[in-house]
Formats: structure tokens, sequence, C-alpha cells
């Protein structure tokens, strides 16, 4: 059955009750849901059902709630993807977005022409971010942000007469992006099926810090030694690279996509001290973690005890309102980069939307909401509440593993908790869960044999314990099914 034969035409007249027509004539759902069908082609999509099943058209969304085009209202677990930080149509926001329209929608940044938003965000970016990080490098969304730090990396041991410094070290299972370049940083087998590779010849990859599945040779050990096992392969890999050849290790705090894996203690801090000892950047990809969704502005320095060299920023940077990215780099850096080359020669690299004032009056708006509505503080409380009540899914018999911290939470499904026999992907064993919660009006993220949860960080403990009720549920209709 798809879903235009599951969901009926019911609701229909609420829908057009719900809808704001004044800017654009839209159409009746099940037009909507063909043209969706016919004509977008979605990232990540499974076209094994994608033409029968379609979409699911969100029309509009408050606080914690999205509703679809048919009506139907749902509990947003993932924070649209993994972005919404101060949740949906905030008044607040709308009002500044429209005023920045109003006043200057957009002009040139390239050069010596600037905007008031983009000239007061990066300001307001160096006062928040940590250390020496303070010039900041805008572009679109997390993807171009990686893109534009690695090639700023290499540009900047071109010019300080390091040119053979190019490696990129990444990890096994990290998710960098979808660009050519964050592609390849990217760490995730599955999402390379198909495609040619770039940069074999300066990306490569070491093991994910993954404590629940261990590569071989480190099952049995403790936290302590298989903290120090990783850290020897890294420092293996560049001494087999060669210091002088290596340019930057890239990571984030907690491996987002890649299954919400939380890396050993001290773990970040070791990786970053190996960093300094080769004379290695350190990219800290904080598009997930950053803005509050781990109860700190940025991740790396309070929960993790390091300062990046380059910070990569999206999504949460103004909750997804408009896109936006950014990279933050160091002084040392900018201290490079911004020497010119020769006479006349300029940095030659932007994007046409590169501190787009819209986007940046949204993320001046938003950095406002989180501190005046001290929604870090918000997260270290009832984001702690919602880690732990995902904790208590550990007794389900098909729930091998819970993971994350705060508002960041994988959960990974298998057929036996003793072996950690994973289940195959016929079964869709994550699937099943998000349907089952999405037919209860709750949204959750399944990826792989895993249910991925990022709420809006303005979620109440009432919601929080809906939200797991629901949950619950539908995991133990997975398991009774499969
Ligand atoms: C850690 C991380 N980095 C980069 C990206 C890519 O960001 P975007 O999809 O905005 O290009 C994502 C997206 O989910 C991400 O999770």
């Amino acid at each position: 059955m798809n879903r235009l034969e599951r969901t009926g035409e019911t609701n229909k007249e609420k829908v057009e009750s719900t809808r704001t027509k004044e800017s654009m004539r839209i159409p009746d759902w099940k037009t909507l849901w063909e043209m969706d069908r016919n004509h977008f082609i979605h990232p990540y999509t499974d076209f094994s059902t994608f033409k029968e099943q379609g979409s699911q058209i969100i029309s509009s969304a408050e606080g914690v709630y999205v509703i679809d085009a048919q009506g139907n209202r749902l509990l947003d677990g993932i924070a649209g993807l993994w972005c919404v930080n101060i949740g949906h149509g905030r008044r607040e926001m709308v009002e500044c977005i429209a005023g920045q329209a109003a006043r200057m929608q957009y002009y040139n940044p390239f050069g010596h022409s600037g905007n008031e938003p983009a000239a007061m965000l990066s300001a307001r970016l160096a006062e928040l971010t940590p250390g020496s990080l303070n010039h900041v490098f805008y572009t679109t969304g997390g993807s171009t942000a990686n893109d534009a730090a690695t090639r700023l990396v290499h540009y900047y041991n071109n010019l300080r007469g390091k040119p053979q410094k190019k490696w990129v070290i990444s990890r096994l299972g990290a998710y960098h992006g979808a660009t050519y370049v964050a592609a390849s940083l990217t760490g995730i087998h599955a999402t390379k099926h198909g495609f040619d590779r770039i940069a074999d010849d300066w990306i490569t990859h070491v093991s994910a810090a993954n404590m629940y599945r261990r590569p071989a040779g480190a099952e049995d050990l403790d936290e302590e030694e298989y903290c120090e096992f990783l850290v020897s392969e890294f420092r293996n890999r560049i001494e087999q690279l060669g210091a002088d050849n290596v340019a930057a290790f890239i990571a984030e705090p907690i491996m987002g996509a890649g299954g919400v894996l939380v890396a050993p203690r001290g773990y970040h801090r070791k990786m970053w001290e190996v960093c300094r000892e080769n004379d290695v950047l350190y990219i800290a990809d904080e598009v997930v973690t950053g803005f509050g969704r781990l109860g700190a502005w940025f991740a790396s320095e309070d929960i993790y005890g390091y300062v990046p060299d380059i910070l990569v920023l999206a999504k949460g940077i103004n909750s997804g309102y408009v896109p936006l990215g950014a990279a933050v780099f160091s002084e040392e850096i900018y201290e490079v980069i911004s020497r010119p080359q020769c006479e006349g020669g300029l940095l030659t690299m932007g994007f046409t939307y590169s501190g787009h004032p819209i986007a940046c009056a949204a993320a001046l708006k938003n950095i406002e909401i989180i501190e005046s509505e001290h929604l870090c503080a918000r997260v270290r409380d009832v984001g702690s509440y919602f880690f732990e009540q995902a904790l208590t899914l550990r007794d389900l018999p098909i729930v091998g593993d819970v993971r994350g911290s705060r508002f960041m939470v994988g959960i990974e499904y298998v057929k036996d908790k003793q072996s950690k026999t994973p289940f195959d992907p016929k079964a869709r064993a994550a699937e099943r869960v998000f349907e089952a919660c999405r037919d209860q009006g709750l949204i959750v993220r399944p990826i792989g044999n895993q249910t991925v949860l990022s709420p809006p960080l303005i979620m109440s403990r009432g919601q929080v314990d809906r939200l797991f009720g629901v949950l619950r549920s539908g995991i133990e209709q997975t398991a009774s099914a499969i």
C-alpha cells in the first residue's frame, strides 16, 4: 500500500485551514505527493520503495511538532535533521528573517564588500568559540564547510612552504557530507556504492571509536586500553604516511550519522596531542554537536578538553531556518592565509552566498535565543533526563546498545544480544520502528540497524516521556513482528 492509500483523504479540510496561502497557491496534498514523487530527487533515497510510497510532505511546524500535508501532527524526535535546536516556527526568527529581507536581502560578499549581519555574526562567533578561533569562512551547509576547511588547509600549507603536507586523516563511520570531498572524508561505506572515489591519494581513514563493536584485536580491552589502541593506530598512520605529508585530522566529537558513537574517555584530547606533536591540524566537525546539543555551545573544549584549529559549523548555527555553514579558523592559520600570495594575489575562494545576510541575521537571533533561554543549561538538565530515559530501553529484547549523550542518542538493534549479531538489512528493523512510531505520531530516524534521536533542545520532560512511551511501543511491535 502506498502512502496515498494508507492515509486516505479524511484530513483534507483540516489541512486546508492550517495552510498559509497568502504567498503561494499550494495544491491539495495528493497533487503535492505526486509532484514530489515525480520530480524531487531527495537526498539519500531508497528507490526500492520511493516510487511506490513517495514522501510524507510536511506542511507546517511549531515548537517540537510538525504537521504533514494531511494534517497529521507528529512529535519531532530528530529536530528536522539534527538542526532545529530552538524549535520550529519561532515568531522572533520569522520577524528577524523578514526584517532582514526587507532591509537588504543580498549583496555581493566578494573582496571588499560586506553586510551588517555577516560582520556581526563573525565577531559573535569569534567570542563564542574557544581559543584563537577568530576568523570565519561562510558556506551554505556542513558539506561545503568541510570542503572549504580542507581546501584552505592545503592552501595554508602551500603558503607556509609545506606543499607536500596534504593527507587528511578521517575515521571509518564518520559523516562529513556529500560534496565530492566531504563524501570522500566520510567513512561510511554504504554511502559510496556506485559512486566514484576521489582523493585516495590524500584522504585516509582510521578506525571509528566504537565502544560497542571493536575492531579485531581490541574486543577485550578496557576503556583506557581501547583508547590507547585507537591513539596508537592514529600515531602509526601518521608515521606510515610521514608527518611531513599529513595536513589534518578531522573528527566529530560524537559521531552522528555513523551511529552516535561516543569515544572512550580521553580519546579526543589524546588525538589532539598527537596532532600537536606532529604539526597536524585538528578539524572538529561540530555540525551536529555545536550550539547546545550536548549542553555546551561547542563540545570540543567544554566537554572534551581540546581546542581545534578549525571548527566546522552548520545546522544548529541558525536552527535550520536558512541554509548556512561556517568554518572557523585559528589566528595562526589566518595569519598565513591572509598573507597576499604575491603582488595582486587574491584568496580565490568563496561562494555567491558566503555570509548571506538573511542566514547570518537568523544565526544572530538563534544565538540570542539559545542564550536568553539558557538552552545549554536546559540540555544539561532535560537532555540528561532524555538520555536516562533512552537507557531504560535496554531491557527490550532487540535493543543491543543505547549510546550518546543528552539530546543525541543512538539505539542499535540486534538479533542476539549476547553475540551482538546484527539483523539482516532485509529485516528492516529500524525502518519498522520508524513506521510504527510515525503511525503513533512520532518521528525518529532510522539509520542502518539503528534509531537515532536528536530532538529540539526545547523539548519538555512531558514530551520526553511521550517520546519514549511511543518509541518503546514501536520497538516492542517490531520485536514481535520481526
Ligand atoms: C557531522 C556532519 N558533518 C557534515 C554534515 C553535512 O552537512 P550538510 O548536510 O549541511 O551539508 C552533516 C550532515 O548531517 C553532519 O552530520
